[in-house]
């Protein structure tokens, strides 16, 4: 299939443009590179010895878009650009909203013009808002999100809802994604953030290089099985291999929705502790004050994608931790 793979050279999409290629698929990038570097194109194509197409353009730009549309023939569009910093969606709402739910209006235009039906969307599980109960199941009620970048996923989810039903030719998945950690084996391509991360896992790896001096832990009195805060950390790569399971999937016109997760809650304490088995590397940390706009618990239940797709995410915590860690230690 010839695939529009926006955002493809961040850090999901990079994974998944791999699988593509290496099922295959041709695979044409757009990025604007506000997150991510050009060089990540030779690492995809290191990688599968095939070279992905790519345009360093935005997807707000309708000329560019239609020119791509118009040149390769795209059949299907994995959307996976848009703005991800939740801190920075609150001081920067307009940039947010313009960015990630205009770029999407612009890009679901063109799609539209060049009959192009086929649109895989990078949710979030924070569209669940503080859910009631865990595990989450893709039924439960979604609202109640707390930044701007969480409530342009929920807008998004809507507007493709109503997208479906004014045009029954439109076939769409919606992934919710878990928390996604690691990097791909070849040490290549990971998540690789400017400046002090705010995620997790990449603070991780770089207190135990020695760039920062040590974790924070945001909280250790959360009902939880050890106060600190539970999450369902999912490998990149199994995520990535989720996409492809969906698009096999997407023959008929629809809209879906599939949480992608393990369906295993770890802490953050359970993290650290993983991280330093797979490592044998000890990481300093200290108790701080809670996260404001963080919950308890946040994990899956991702049997409706087993159940559908055939996909179920493999790879251990401890492997994750190990490929978090040897990325960082390549790069
Ligand atoms: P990322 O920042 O590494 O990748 C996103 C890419 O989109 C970047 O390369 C960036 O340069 C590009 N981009 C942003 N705005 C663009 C625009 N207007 N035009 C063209 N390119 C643009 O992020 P990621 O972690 O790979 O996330 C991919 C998608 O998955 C995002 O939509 C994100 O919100 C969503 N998501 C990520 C997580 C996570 O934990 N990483 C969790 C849930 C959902
Ligand atoms: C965050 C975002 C979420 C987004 C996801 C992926 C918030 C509130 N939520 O999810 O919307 O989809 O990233 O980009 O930001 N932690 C520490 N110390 C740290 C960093 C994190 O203790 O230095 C804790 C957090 O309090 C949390 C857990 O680790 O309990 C995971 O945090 P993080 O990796 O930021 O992911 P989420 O908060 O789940």
């Amino acid at each position: 299939m010839r695939i529009l793979v926006t955002g493809g050279t961040g850090y999901i999409g990079s994974h998944t443009c791999v699988q593509l290629l290496e099922r295959g698929d041709e695979v044409v990038i757009v990025d604007n590179l506000s997150n991510s570097k050009e060089i990540v194109v030779s690492s995809i194509e290191k990688i599968t010895g095939k070279r992905p197409v790519f345009y360093r353009a935005d997807i707000l730009d309708r000329e560019a878009l239609d020119t791509i549309f118009t040149t390769h023939g795209i059949e299907a569009v994995i959307h996976f650009a848009g703005l991800k910093a939740v801190g920075e969606s609150v001081s920067k709402p307009l940039e947010y909203y313009h960015n990630n739910i205009t770029g999407t209006l612009t890009l679901l235009d063109v799609m539209r013009e060049h009959n192009c039906f086929k649109l895989v969307f990078s949710s979030s599980a924070t569209v669940y808002g503080t859910p009631a109960s865990v595990p989450i199941r893709e039924d439960f009620p979604t609202g109640g999100t707390t930044n701007p970048y969480g409530t342009t996923k929920l807008y998004l989810e809507r507007i493709l809802s109503d997208l479906f039903v004014s045009d029954d030719r439109w076939s769409i998945a919606l992934l919710r994604y878990f928390n996604p950690i690691g990097a791909h084996e070849s040490c290549l391509i990971g998540d690789n953030p400017n400046g002090i991360p705010n995620n997790l896992m990449p603070y991780v790896t770089r207190v135990a290089k020695g760039t920062l001096p040590q974790l924070s832990i945001y909280g250790n009195d959360y009902p939880t099985h050890d106060g600190t805060g539970v999450r369902d950390f999912i490998h990149v790569e199994d995520l990535a291999a989720g996409h492809i399971a969906v698009l096999n999937h997407m023959t008929d016109a629809g809209v879906r929705v599939y949480n992608l997760g393990t369906g295993v809650g770890y802490s953050v304490l359970d993290l650290v502790a993983a991280f330093e088995r797979a490592t044998g590397i000890k990481i300093p940390y200290r108790i701080a004050d809670r996260r404001p706009g963080d919950i308890a618990e946040c994990w899956s239940d991702p049997s409706k994608a087993e159940r559908e797709l055939g996909w179920k995410a493999q790879r251990t915590l401890e492997e994750m931790c190990r490929s978090a860690w040897n990325f960082e230690k390549a790069n």
